[in-house]
């Protein structure tokens, strides 16, 4: 038997002015893509913008449904349609934010485990690390790939 750890790191910042300029913009592609989601029976108004290798920016928000499980988080909705706008692209960063009550969250808002389930698959298949900013007022929380986030995912692999 072996015993083994498994660590992630994880960069902390206080203030959006000490990201770079690109992680800023995303940041608030995410809040104002919060503003446009679809979320009367929570309340909770999440918005996720992805960064591809091209250059493009896509954004999602949660889409919810009066048949609950129907909705979908925002993350999802984002990595989907980068998925379905430029299949072959790979996806190098998310950030995601959260507003309540017309109020941005204070803590960051850390993606469900579905999505990242999602997020694992789309590193895995462009073979490049997906950098995950979770923003909150309070503090930004950058992770260098999503697999930080979900150690062990699952990933169907050809032959297996
Ligand atoms: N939600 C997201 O869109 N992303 C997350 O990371 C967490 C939760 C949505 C799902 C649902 O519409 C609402 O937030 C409350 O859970």
């Amino acid at each position: 038997m072996k015993q083994k750890v498994i660590q992630i790191r994880m960069k902390e910042y206080e203030r959006l002015e000490e990201l770079t300029e690109m992680q800023v913009n995303l940041v608030n592609r995410a809040i104002e893509s919060a503003g446009n989601a679809y979320a009367p029976y929570s309340g909770y108004h999440v918005g996720a913008a992805v960064l591809l290798a091209n250059g493009k920016i896509v954004t999602g928000n949660n889409q919810e449904n009066a048949a609950y499980p129907s909705g979908l988080c925002a993350e999802r909705v984002a990595i989907f349609y980068a998925g379905s706008q430029y299949p072959d692209v790979p996806v190098s960063s998310i950030a995601i934010a959260a507003i309540r009550d017309g109020t941005i969250q204070e803590e960051p808002v850390s993606p469900c485990g579905g999505c990242r389930q999602v997020l694992c698959e789309k590193e895995f298949l462009g073979a490049t690390p997906i950098e995950v900013i979770l923003y909150g007022n309070r503090r930004i929380q950058v992770i260098q790939q999503a697999t930080d986030l979900l150690p062990l995912p699952f990933i169907l692999r050809k032959g297996d």
